[in-house]
């Protein structure tokens, strides 16, 4: 470790913020000179631990930059983010890679499953990769809790958009993380499906204290959270408690008006 990164530790104390996931300042700016965008202009945020918060926002209002930034898949162009009290836009590659497989789980519009591995091996891949074994205990659970009992064995192309979600939440649980993150989890899927994959996430925070952040593009997806965050043009524009889909429609409509 150079000199040149090393604070006094009463600083980083100091300056680390107590929620579970923080950001201050964040930005992200793609590109250079005349096709710079910038997607993400200054967020503050602290997520409550054992909650759900929702993302709204319109599309390329910086959501999804947000969730990767807040899960280390990508990295700010300024600003920092601290998981669990460390900030991780100061790790290299490694601690990053030890840091995001203890702490961070996530959930994808197009579940990313591989194909030609079984349900259940797409669940343990993230320890298979990190060379551990899983909890035999915890995942019995966790498979029976997700509903894939009887369809470990199934390969991706076997199982339905649901089932198959229900693999990705599995597999981002997998290791109970500190925080799963899920990018329009139901996006993909019909309501009927959605509206099951909801109620399993919302089960996962309350049965398992599972802190969630959610994005999605539904009021009613937004209504079983416990906090409702509004992006627009890159930044937090309104931050709302549990709020019924009618709430969430009213003020999503003034904030389409502004
Ligand atoms: N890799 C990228 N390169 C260039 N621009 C990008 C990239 N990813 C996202 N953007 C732009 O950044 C803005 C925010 O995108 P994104 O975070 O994907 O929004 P959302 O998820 O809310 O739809 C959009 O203008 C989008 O076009
Ligand atoms: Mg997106």
């Amino acid at each position: 470790m150079s000199q040149a990164i090393a604070v006094p530790a009463e600083g980083v104390a100091e300056r680390a913020p107590s929620a579970v996931v923080a950001a201050r300042e964040l930005s992200r700016q793609y590109g250079e000179g005349d096709t710079a965008v910038l997607a993400l202009r200054g967020v503050d945020l602290d997520v409550q631990r054992e909650k759900l918060t929702a993302v709204m926002g319109p599309s390329g209002s910086g959501k999804s930059t947000l969730m990767h930034l807040l899960a280390g898949l990508d990295m700010p162009t300024a600003g920092d983010v601290w998981i669990d009290g460390t900030n991780i836009t100061k790790l290299g590659d490694t601690e990053l890679t030890k840091l995001r497989r203890k702490h961070i789980g996530f959930i994808f519009q197009f579940f990313n499953l591989l194909p030609m591995l079984t349900a259940e091996e797409n669940v343990t891949l993230p320890l298979s990769i990190a060379g551990q074994k899983p909890d035999k205990a915890w995942l019995e659970e966790l498979i029976g809790k997700v509903g894939l009992g009887d369809r470990r064995t199934h390969r991706p192309s076997e199982l339905s958009g649901g089932q198959q979600q229900r693999v990705a939440i599995a597999r981002a649980l997998v290791s109970r993380p500190t925080v799963m993150f899920a990018d329009e989890p139901t996006g993909n899927l019909d309501s009927t499906t959605s509206g099951e994959i909801l109620e399993l996430l919302r089960t996962m925070v309350e049965s398992y204290g599972q802190t969630t952040v959610m994005v999605t593009h539904d009021p009613q997806a937004a209504a079983i959270a416990h906090r409702i965050l509004f992006l627009s043009d890159g930044s937090v524009v309104r931050d709302m408690g549990p709020s019924d889909a009618s709430d969430v429609i009213a003020a999503m409509d003034e904030l389409s008006r502004r």
